[in-house]
């Protein structure tokens, strides 16, 4: 369980403050997929810098599984919108790196595993290539596989789809939702994307204009619905969001 409690972030410096989010209370069981959808500059990717660990100033209390949030003793998964793979690193030692940096023992089950995951995402081809030389498409499983392999405590994802084209963006959230459904790491993602918030959240938080708070939580009873894409459902259900979000947004 993540427990948010009055989370609030603001930039300081000499010049200025800008108060960037909150206050922001909201609570997320284990397995959740949470999806963030909320105007641009309104905090998103501030509140993920808090949860994965590259913000410590904050104000407001953040627990995971019943203790303070802390990157050394929780296992945080982050995919920043440029995928975040290293240069110098090819894929299958970018994929291995948070294995590494914890010192966790490569065993033949978690050999097993990494195979499996690489092979679903259809990346064990490109293990000995480096990020410059792969497309979008391919970084983007790349990353992916990343998380996955390193097992996360809690899974985050800053507009994890949006450099990749339409079908090969739908192609791509299959995969996930395919992938994430086996483990199922407590996850959060931030979308500008009402179509994919419907698609791969579980749950759909909406957020108010900068500094962004929580507008309306949506649990999403179409999650997990087969051939979604087809269904009428999937209309109605967008169009109620698009209302809700531009009452919201509203200034
Ligand atoms: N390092 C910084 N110093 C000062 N202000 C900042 C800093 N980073 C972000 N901000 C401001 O904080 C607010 C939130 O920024 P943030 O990047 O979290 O928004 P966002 O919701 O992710 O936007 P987008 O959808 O465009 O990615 C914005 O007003 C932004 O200008
Ligand atoms: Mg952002």
């Amino acid at each position: 369980m993540l427990d948010i409690e009055n989370l609030s972030v603001s930039y300081k410096s000499n010049r200025n403050t800008v108060h960037a989010i909150g206050p922001i209370t909201m609570a997320i069981e284990s397995g959740d997929i949470i999806a963030m959808i909320g105007p641009s500059g309104c905090g998103k990717s501030t509140f993920l810098h808090v949860l994965s660990g590259i913000i410590k100033e904050y104000d407001g209390l953040v627990t995971l599984n019943g203790t303070g949030l802390n990157p050394k003793l929780h296992d945080i998964g982050f995919i920043p919108q440029n995928f975040g793979l290293l240069p110098w690193k090819n894929v299958e030692k970018n994929c291995l790196l948070s294995l590494k940096i914890k010192n966790k023992i490569i065993d033949s089950e978690l050999i097993e595993k990494i195979d499996y995951i690489m092979n679903r995402l259809n990346i064990q081809d490109l293990k000995n290539r480096y990020p410059k030389e792969l497309s979008g498409g391919q970084k983007q499983r790349a990353s992916i596989a990343r998380a996955f392999i390193m097992n996360p405590d809690l899974l985050l994802m800053d507009e994890p789809f949006s450099a990749l084209d339409a079908i090969t963006r739908e192609e791509a959230q299959e995969l996930f939702i395919d992938v994430w459904n086996q483990y199922k790491p407590t996850t959060i993602f931030v979308t500008h994307s009402i179509e994919e918030a419907i698609y791969m959240g579980k749950k759909i938080v909406i957020m108010s204009h900068c500094p962004g708070t929580i507008v309306k939580t949506i649990d999403n009873p179409l999650f997990n619905t087969e051939n979604l894409r087809q269904n009428e459902e999937y209309l109605k259900l967008s169009s109620h969001i698009r209302t809700i979000i531009k009452k919201g947004w509203e200034v």
